[in-house]
Formats: C-alpha cells, structure tokens, sequence
C-alpha cells in the first residue's frame, strides 16, 4: 500500500479518487499510462497487470467467455483473439468442445503478415510470401523460418479465456520456444 501513497506515482489525483478507480475500473487510456507502475500493483494476475496472463479479448475488444465462445463456434475453428502484447492469437476449439490449452501467435515468423487459418487446407497459410504452417502452427514451408508463437490458455473460475506467457518446450518441435 506504500505504493499508492507515493504522491509521485500520482500525480494530479487524491487518493480517495485513486481508490475509486480502482474500484470501479474506469481508468482512461491517459490516466492508465500514468498509472501503470502502481496499478500493475493491485491487479490479480488473471486481469493481465502482474505477470500472470491477459485476457482475451475478441474484435469488439470485449473479454472471451469461454462457454459463449464454445457455443458460436465449431469443432476444428481457430478463432482470432487478442493476446499477449495485443498480438493477434487463435484460440482453437479441440475435439472434446473445449478451448485447446494454447493459443497459436499469428504473426508470421518470416516478415510479420497476420497468417489466416485456411480450413479446406487445414492449415495457416500466409498470404505475403506463401509461407505455411500446420494447424498446430508448426511451419511447414518457408520461407518463414520459425513456427508461430505459443501461448498458454485457461479459462478461469469466471468463465474468461486467459493468456500466459509460453516457456516451456515447445511441443510440436521438442525444443526450447524461440520466443520466449
Ligand atoms: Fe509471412 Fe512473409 S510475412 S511469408
């Protein structure tokens, strides 16, 4: 609580206020900027401030809901979210009707083009230079030199889709994450 007292970490607000955003979540973008280091401070890891993950967020920028999003779509879809750092992140529905446990990055490894899933295909194929990836998001032809990204992806005791940072052993390659 040190934190929130430091009038140096807030500027141009008292801190009854201070409080009042943070109960009630209406943080500007500006204000947020400014606010982040003491923030980052109170946020529960599953709201995305302390390291533990973000929420996903769908093209409205609202969180996913894990059962509604299960609802709309289909055994087989990769569905595009917002993910760690804003990156564009599919969300994959598996067999069983449930959200895979990763999120596939659809930043191309080669120059940066967001690859689309192409399910006559079965795969990710990039449209910028032909690059391609296997519905794991393995790469299978270049000139991409990687594999896309990896993310973790929970669902939490609300019902929101949750990302976190990937670490481990990459399981499609058996080796360490080039991204991590
Ligand atoms: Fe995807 Fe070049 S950016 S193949």
């Amino acid at each position: 609580m040190t934190q929130v007292s430091g009038s140096s970490d807030v500027p141009d607000m008292g801190r009854r206020q201070f409080m009042n955003l943070l109960t009630f979540g209406t943080i500007t973008g500006v204000a947020a900027g400014a606010l982040y280091p003491v923030v980052k401070y109170f946020i529960p890891p599953s709201s995305g401030g302390a390291g533990g993950g973000v929420n996903a967020k769908d093209a409205l920028g609202n969180d996913v809901v894990a059962s509604k999003f299960l609802a709309e779509h289909n055994v087989g879809d990769r569905v595009l979210a917002q993910g760690l750092k804003g990156d564009p992140t599919y969300l994959v529905v598996e067999g069983d009707s449930t959200i895979a446990d990763y999120g596939i990055n659809a930043v191309c490894t080669h120059l940066g083009c967001v690859v689309p899933w192409n399910a006559s295909e079965d795969k990710f194929m990039c449209p910028c230079h032909g690059s391609q990836y296997n519905a794991q998001g393995k790469v299978v032809r270049g000139p991409a030199p990687l594999s896309l990204a990896l993310a973790h992806v929970n669902v939490d005791e609300g019902d929101k889709v949750i990302f976190s940072e990937w670490k481990e052993t990459d399981f499609r390659t058996d080796e360490k994450p080039w991204w991590a």
